[in-house]
């Protein structure tokens, strides 16, 4: 039973250091289905392999950017992009960005997304920051939700934040203290 299936799940999140094969094969695979899903973090048609390897691969070299995963019964099944400002810039040395945030449809409903939210927040925190800021586009409705419900306030509002063949999305921006 579904009941029974989900009781014996486990969720967990940590911090990518590095791709293992396993790990790099989970990823692109969960990219693909969360594009073909309508929530691919800015795709809107499914790239080749190879260029969504060179994506999660270079994600390890940005020096700013920590990768967190959220794993269901230890595969990876989503992830975000903690990023923080660079030390050049002293003005926003205390607020950190939450990017390209997803879980796959097969592992949605979980708490996996709530799950990397809560380690956003103690990474941030352990880092000295004091600000989480992002952004959505308007038909992630459930990412809205999500972010709405851990109290993450929408500050302001872009007309043409984005374009899906040709026509303008609306996008959210969003803050939290911390
Ligand atoms: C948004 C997303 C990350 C949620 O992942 P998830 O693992 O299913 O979320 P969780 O189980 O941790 O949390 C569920 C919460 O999300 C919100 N939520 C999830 N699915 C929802 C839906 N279909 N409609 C409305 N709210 C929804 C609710 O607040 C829900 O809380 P509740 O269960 O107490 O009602 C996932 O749907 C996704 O990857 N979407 C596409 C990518 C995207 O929009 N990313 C955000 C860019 S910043």
């Amino acid at each position: 039973m579904t009941i029974l299936a989900k009781e014996k799940t486990n969720i967990s999140v940590d911090v990518l250091e590095k791709i293992s094969n396993t790990d790099l094969a989970d990823l692109c695979y969960n990219t693909e289905q969360a594009i073909k899903a309508g929530g691919g973090f800015g795709w809107i048609t499914v790239p080749p392999r190879d260029v969504l390897k060179k994506y999660w691969n270079s994600m390890m070299l940005v020096s700013t950017n920590t990768l967190i995963v959220g794993r269901l019964n230890g595969d990876i099944a989503g992830s975000m992009q903690l990023s923080f400002y660079p030390p050049n810039n002293e003005a926003q040395k205390t607020i950190s960005s939450i990017k390209s945030h997803f879980v796959a449809p097969w592992a949605r409903g979980y708490g996996l997304a709530k799950a990397m939210i809560d380690y956003a927040i103690l990474k941030s925190k352990e880092n000295n920051k004091i600000n989480i800021q992002l952004d959505i586009r308007e038909t992630q409705t459930a990412a809205i939700q999500l972010f709405e419900s851990k109290g993450f306030i929408r500050w302001g509002e872009n007309p043409r934040y984005a374009f899906v063949n040709g026509n303008p999305i609306k996008g959210y921006y969003y803050y939290r203290n911390i």
